[in-house]
């Protein structure tokens, strides 16, 4: 059986610790969505095709990932399109009671979706997307935080 999963979330912007969980999981199964969605509790930076951009950049070489982007639930986007699975990556124990609510409210809207949790790489342990803005947008230098392939771009998108 082809196994097809999911890795969520804002990406805004996709930083070195996402593109390790991306890579990672890309081995483990056939094909990799990586879903750009709606945080309702964050207001972005980048718009979302500006992130499926910079996402398409970064994984333009691993041929089983495919960059998506929608708005609305997850569960049910799993449900339309046969998803059984969601990865996430977690960082530290301060996650993980976020991400546990998070599992569990996605798998009683959609009881057939299990949430699979990645230890996050111990370079990523500090990183989020949060940061990299913050150091970005103070002139900072973010060449260890983001692939270098879009460290320009974002730099200059800080620039405007
Ligand atoms: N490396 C580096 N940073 C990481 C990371 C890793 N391995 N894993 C997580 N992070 C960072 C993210 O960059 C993010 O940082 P930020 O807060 O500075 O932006 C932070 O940790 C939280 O990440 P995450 O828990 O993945 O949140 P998110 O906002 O990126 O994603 C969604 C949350 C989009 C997956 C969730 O809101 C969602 O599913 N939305 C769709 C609507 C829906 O279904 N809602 C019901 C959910 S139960």
């Amino acid at each position: 059986m082809s196994r097809t999963v999911i890795y969520p979330g804002s990406f805004d912007p996709v930083t070195i610790g996402h593109y390790e969980v991306i890579k990672r999981a890309s081995k483990m199964f056939d094909k990799l969505l990586v879903g750009v969605l709606v945080n309702q509790s964050k207001k972005p930076t980048f718009t979302i095709s500006e992130r499926m951009e910079l996402l398409r950049e970064v994984t333009a070489d691993l041929e089983n990932v495919e960059i998506v982007g929608f708005e609305g639930l997850l569960a049910e986007y799993c449900k339309e399109n046969n998803i059984n699975a969601i990865v996430k990556g977690l960082r530290a124990m301060s996650d993980f009671e976020y991400e546990f609510q998070m599992a569990i409210t996605n798998r009683k809207l959609n009881p057939n979706l299990e949430t699979i949790f990645i230890p996050a790489d111990s370079e990523a342990m500090y990183l989020s997307s949060s940061m990299v803005r913050e150091v970005a947008s103070m002139g900072g230098d973010i060449s260890n935080f983001v692939p270098n392939c879009i460290h320009d771009k974002i730099v200059k998108r800080f620039q405007k």
